[in-house]
């Protein structure tokens, strides 16, 4: 036993690795289970009682003597891996890393932002959950006004003089920006806004405004269909026309919504025109005196207009889609063919 235990202490000391599969092999020789060491723990039983002493004692130093070198050399092998340099090859091509796309909602949202921010609008935002006050009182819908029920509406509190709602429109922005801003003003209000209407192809009780908003001295009708027209060019092409039909909105007077010519059918009429030629897009008007009043503007002096659309319908347009519900339900087959989408 003597001999053997030398005869390893003088092969630790010659014992050379260079890499860690060598250092594993090493160890394996010595302390795996079938290694020289353990078989040397395995002949101690053997030792006669009164040599058990000694041999225990210089077993055990053979043992930590053996662990400390292949540590060392371990680490050793690991420092000259690190110092000659990484051994992976780093200019090889990573794995794939699968990139998002933007919301077509918000592709067309931040289209509609860019036109008017070139034309010199500010952008506002506000709360989705507002005051009746905001919503309609100050829009020039009295209590009991049969327009409320042009916009089904959420109530969040009922049963006081001023409740909580879920704001149908962003016309909601506008009081407010009225409220506190400095004359003149020339703001777009995007955001979300919510009715009470069955889901359908057609409607939901979510959706996406964008409304705009000029006040200055001698703002005209003509200024507005100006606006419209440079939007409807920048957005759908430049030989878009437009067509203004009459309306009502409680907000306005004289109000008009507004069709573009079809960019599809160029006006022969297709399914998505429903053969007339026209496509309908926003809803404006010159903000009515009582309005301007309402939040402290001198309508003798000022006059402005105002316009609102839905973005989900400039989307459907832009991209021919038939059904709205497609913008709500994150489908990622449909979400896809967003990633590359650009103009129309
Ligand atoms: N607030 C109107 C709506 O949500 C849109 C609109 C805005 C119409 C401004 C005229 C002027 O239906």
């Amino acid at each position: 036993m003597k001999e053997a235990i030398e005869k390893i202490t003088a092969e630790l000391e010659e014992l050379k690795c260079a890499t860690r599969k060598e250092v594993e092999e090493a160890r394996v020789r010595f302390l795996g289970r079938k290694g020289e060491v353990t078989a040397l723990f395995e002949q101690f039983r053997t030792v006669a009682p009164e040599q058990k002493r000694e041999f225990g004692k210089k077993l055990n130093e053979l043992k930590q003597a053996v662990t400390a070198r292949i540590e060392a050399l371990k680490d050793s092998v690991e420092e000259s891996v690190s110092a000659s340099g990484p051994s992976e090859d780093l200019t090889m091509p990573g794995d794939p890393f699968p990139l998002g796309s933007r919301h077509p909602v918000s592709i067309v949202r931040e289209q509609i932002v860019d036109i008017f921010r070139k034309f010199g609008y500010d952008v506002a935002e506000g709360p989705e959950i507002e005051d009746d006050y905001h919503v309609f009182e100050a829009l020039n819908f009295p209590q009991n006004h049969p327009a409320r029920d042009m916009q089904d509406t959420f109530f969040v509190s009922t049963g006081h003089v001023n409740p909580l709602l879920l704001r149908t429109h962003t016309s909601s922005v506008q009081v407010r920006e009225m409220e506190s801003k400095s004359l003149p003003i020339r703001v777009i209000c995007p955001g979300r806004v919510f009715r009470n209407e069955a889901i359908s192809a057609r409607a939901h009780c979510i959706f996406h405004q964008v409304e705009g908003l000029y006040i200055d001295k001698g703002v005209t009708f003509a200024d507005l269909k100006q606006a419209i027209l440079l939007f409807a060019r920048e957005m759908f092409g430049s030989d878009t026309q437009i067509r203004m039909r009459p309306s009502y909105f409680p907000f306005t007077e004289p109000s008009s919504e507004v069709d573009v010519s079809c960019n599809i059918c160029h006006g022969k009429g297709c399914n998505i025109c429903k053969g007339t030629g026209w496509l309908e897009i926003l809803g404006c008007g010159m903000v009515d005196p009582n309005v301007l009043e309402a939040s402290g503007i001198d309508s003798k002096v000022y006059s402005g207009f105002a316009f609102g659309m839905g973005i989900e319908r400039i989307a459907m347009l832009k991209w021919q889609v038939n059904d709205l519900r497609h913008y709500f339900e994150n489908d990622m087959r449909f979400l896809r063919e967003f990633d590359t989408a650009t103009e129309v």
